[in-house]
């Protein structure tokens, strides 16, 4: 096969003969379309796709009559012109797609262009996957107007965070010059219903917002146009610093400064997104050194952008890293409330607030943050981390959609009333003109784009959900496996078997019980470090003593985090009967003698089996990859294999780390005789 791995899910492998998907029309027609347009973009890339999956040369043309067995892609309004008033459209809303196949013909219809570019991603995808239905037609709507990417990008061409290689955007403090790997980027995006990009990282450097810079960033949007990728910025709050020495929110100096700027980017990129800051966070400037409300902060860049159509993305990633240890009552997860929930109602529309799945930082479980369930007039969005910084940074393989899934999947019951965090961040639950999906993919310039081949089913995931959340993790992992693999069925059954049991097993070997990752949070973020958490002022708490273990995190007695939540999911972390046991030490703070309720295990003895049963399984991951052998093409074979073993035996580094530590803590023996003075 000899596979170029920057093609990502995007192959259009070969098709097998015979196959039914074989019967596609003959033609391509683009209608009214200029050559950068997304419409041009979706008949370029049927053209290409037809041809690599059926080795069909099929002519496109940008207008004209359509014939009867022609792919018809376009606006609703071009179609209209073009041939008459279309029907079934009434439903279709912006960057939707109308798909509708009929003996040999296929419509691909969308509001707006880049409605119509989905749909033919989807049509190619049904073609590539031989899962054509003839005779149908549907109507797909996103359910969410910002699905995003965050790429934490940095000028240097460093990547935080990201385990795929140097930045695609920036090199030696400057936007590249070369353009074409941000246009490839943007059309594996596209193929998934991504919209936006920030392209750059969180922790901004000012100097973006150069003249060269900000010339650079016309280049860079000129180059995901075409796929309508939206162009987005992160922003140093402390920019106008240098030339104004000031960068109060509520200086009309200042605000004037973000104005100009703003007007002169949006010369150069018309369309740009919008801006995305972190302020007041880990170190980085923000209104509340001029005791301003967060609220100010972000609105004066909202009154920037609003003219021009852009929206602001302020982080809920707020909170002080240098709270007090000895005192049992401070609590980091608390900050996000603390800050935010007085100031709902009181940010500009075009402001969303962004907020990470759960109250700390991207552990491998958390329960959903308190605080999508706190803002009732404010339009919020959901933040996921691609690039698994806490899971293994992609030499460990974790399949991302049943953990999002879980999060998104989560009824946080405000007001006593279904309120899953998924129609929270669509917009639906309280009624928001806005809402969306901030997902950070680490992508850099390693063909593999993440730095495995089998992380890619992350970003394909993400895509797939900030479209429809109601998706199954297995189908959409289907869906990727045979865009990516193949239809082989041992192919199918043992990736599905690898990734569905891949977060269970990283969680067994890493941290249980809502512990966190117990990974080295000082530097690397990366192998086992249970030491590094305590005794700090970053907040990422075991509390783990000689005799007892875990936050209390309830109202009478600990931190009082039990109670941010609404009433009934309140009432269940408050009370240690009710609470999940993969949450009991997010919210407990319990003997490692304290039994679970599901296995009657005691705490300390579930660290032991659950270490062991991870990194066993871990190992059984080898066996399974190597299955494989012949039945996928050598090189990812081989690329996979490596990590994969590389997995099995970190895996027993973890689970001896891990499980040493409880034990010389505890001086519990294992009743398996495993750890311990046996
Ligand atoms: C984590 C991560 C940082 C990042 C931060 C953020 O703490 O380790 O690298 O800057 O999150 O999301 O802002």
């Amino acid at each position: 096969l000899g596979e170029d791995g920057s093609q990502g899910w995007l192959r259009y492998a070969p098709a097998a003969k015979g196959c039914k998907s074989q019967q596609v029309p003959s033609a391509i027609v683009a209608l009214n379309s200029t050559k950068i347009s997304p419409v041009y973009t979706a008949g370029k890339e049927l053209q290409r796709g037809l041809r690599s999956i059926l080795g069909k040369a099929v002519d496109l043309t940008t207008g004209g009559r359509s014939n009867s067995s022609a792919i018809v892609v376009g606006t609703v309004d071009a179609y209209n012109t073009a041939y008459g008033s279309v029907s079934g459209v009434e439903d279709l809303e912006d960057d939707g797609y109308l798909l509708s196949t009929h003996d040999g013909s296929v419509v691909i219809l969308g509001r707006n262009q880049r409605g119509a570019l989905y749909g033919a991603f989807e049509y190619l995808s049904q073609v590539a996957r031989n899962n054509v239905t003839s005779g149908s037609s549907y109507i797909s709507n996103p359910q969410v107007p910002i699905r995003w990417t965050n790429e934490w990008d940095n000028m240097d061409g460093s990547v935080e965070r990201g385990y795929g290689g140097a930045s695609n955007f920036f090199r030696g403090g400057y936007v590249v010059d070369n353009t074409t790997r941000a246009a490839e980027y943007a059309r594996l995006l596209a193929s998934v219903g991504i919209n936006g990009v920030i392209i750059n990282n969180v922790n901004a450097n000012a100097t973006l917002l150069s003249d060269r810079n900000v010339e650079g960033l016309g280049r860079l949007a000129d180059a995901m146009r075409p796929y309508g990728v939206q162009l987005g910025i992160s922003l140093n709050f402390a920019s106008p610093n240098a030339t104004l020495g000031t960068f109060d929110p509520l200086d009309p100096k200042v605000d004037a400064w973000w104005a100009n700027i703003t007007n002169q980017i949006y010369k150069k990129v018309p369309d740009m997104a919008g801006y995305l800051v972190k302020a007041n966070s880990e170190g980085q400037p923000g209104p509340l050194t001029y005791n301003r409300t967060l609220a100010d902060g972000a609105n004066m860049f909202a009154r920037a952008v609003e003219p021009h159509g852009g929206v602001v993305m302020f982080r809920a990633f707020v909170y002080d890293n240098h709270i007090s240890y000895a005192n049992w009552t401070s609590d980091r997860a608390n900050a996000q409330l603390e800050f935010f929930q007085p100031l709902d109602g009181k940010f500009d529309e075009n402001v969303i607030v962004q907020i990470k799945y759960g109250p700390i930082d991207f552990q491998v479980r958390e329960p959903a943050s308190p605080l999508f369930a706190a803002l009732h007039n404010t339009s919020t969005a959901i933040e996921l981390q691609v690039t698994p910084e806490y899971l293994g940074q992609n030499c460990h393989f974790v399949y991302l959609a049943p953990l999002w899934k879980e999060i998104l999947d989560f009824d946080l019951r405000a007001d006593n009333k279904s309120s899953m965090v998924k129609d929270i961040v669509s917009g639906q639950r309280f009624k928001r003109p806005l809402g969306g999906y901030a997902g950070v993919p680490g992508a850099g310039t390693n063909t593999t784009w993440l730095g495995s081949h089998m992380a890619m089913s992350n970003l394909y995931a993400y895509g797939r959900l900030a479209w429809d959340a109601s998706l199954g993790s297995e189908d959409i992992l289907e869906d990727w496996t045979r865009l990516t693999f193949g239809s082989d069925q041992i192919v199918l059954d043992t990736i599905n078997d690898i990734s569905m049991k891949s977060w269970p097993a990283y969680e067994n070997y890493s941290g249980n019980l809502g512990v966190q990752t117990l990974t080295d949070i000082l530097y690397t973020h990366f192998g086992p470090n249970p030491a590094s958490q305590d005794n700090n002022g970053w907040g990422q708490w075991l509390r783990a003593g000689n005799v007892t273990i875990g936050m209390d995190r309830t109202i009478e007695n600990g931190t009082g985090n039990a109670g941010n939540y609404p009433p009934e999911i309140a009432e269940m972390y408050n009370d240690i009967d009710k609470t999940p046991d993969n949450l009991l030490l997010w919210f407990h703070h319990v003997p490692y003698t304290q039994r679970l309720k599901s296995s009657n295990e005691t705490v300390i003895q579930h660290f032991y089996n659950a270490h062991y049963a991870g990194a066993a399984s871990a190992q059984t991951f080898v066996q399974q990859w190597e299955s494989l052998k012949g039945k996928i093409d050598h090189e990812r074979f081989e690329h996979q294999l490596f990590r994969q073993t590389y997995q099995a035996g970190h895996s027993l580094v973890w689970r001896d780390s891990i499980t040493q530590y409880f034990y010389n803590l505890s001086m519990i023996d294992d009743e398996s005789d495993r750890v311990g003075n046996h």
